[in-house]
């Protein structure tokens, strides 16, 4: 990092897993560790960026001043930090995995065990790399994740279109050391061009130097 290439640059992330509550001692939620998406915030702040970012529940820490940490529990929240947050920055990079979808309502007390099925009434949350996407201006820059299991290039390309993202960075399942909980992944950047770019497994703060190059790639040919 000689040459810091991201100073004056604000940077959104967003990291780790959304808790939707079901009552007050239970909630949906998933794996996710928030490792990738605080290994960007730390990479984007060593090339110099200011960095906001936007973390559901995990047990990480953040180190470098210049990563400003919102703390939220569900995908509500984490919506509504981000719609304030991004206007002034010059990019998003959506690493959260956000629950699609939240209990229909909150018991405002704990719910009882009953013999026999029991059922949750669920409706889907906010897509906020989505909504980022429609507020997205000319010299912003907007990048998502892609989790998929099968049909991964296609799908991921539908992806990038429908959330109006500038790239997005694939993990696929089917490769092992890769996704949730590791300290490694291996990931495909997707570009518009409908270039693939595929990298070697390695450490997510390796990971993560590759995916803010290509970012800061894409800002400085605007
Ligand atoms: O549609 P899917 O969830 O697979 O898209 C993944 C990408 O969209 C990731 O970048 C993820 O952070 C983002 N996302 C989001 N809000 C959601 C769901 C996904 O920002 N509710």
């Amino acid at each position: 990092h000689s040459k810091k290439k991201l100073l004056n640059k604000k940077v959104l992330v967003t990291a780790g897993p959304t808790y939707e509550k079901i009552d007050p001692v239970r909630f949906i939620g998933n794996y996710s560790s928030g490792k990738m998406g605080f290994a960007l915030a730390e990479e984007l702040a060593k090339e110099g960026a200011e960095v906001t970012l936007v973390t559901g529940p995990v047990h990480l820490k953040t180190t470098h001043p210049n990563i400003h940490r919102v703390d939220v529990e569900s995908a509500m929240e984490m919506h509504n930090a981000c719609l304030e947050h991004f206007p002034a920055t010059d990019a998003a990079i959506m690493c959260a995995a956000v629950a699609d979808y939240r209990p229909k309502e909150q018991a405002d007390r704990k719910i009882k065990r009953k013999a026999g099925e029991m059922n949750i009434e669920l409706q889907a949350t906010e897509d906020i790399a989505a909504a980022l996407g429609q507020l997205k201006t000319p010299s912003q820059r907007l990048v998502g994740f892609a989790l998929e299991t099968n049909d991964e290039k296609q799908n991921a390309l539908a992806k990038m279109q429908k959330k109006n993202l500038d790239f997005i960075v694939l993990n696929s399942l089917q490769d092992n050391g890769a996704g949730f909980g590791v300290d490694t992944n291996k990931i495909t950047i997707l570009s518009k061009d409908n270039n693939a770019q595929e990298f070697e497994l390695k450490q997510k703060t390796e990971v993560a130097v590759d995916i803010v190059k290509k970012l800061i790639g894409e800002l400085t040919n605007d």
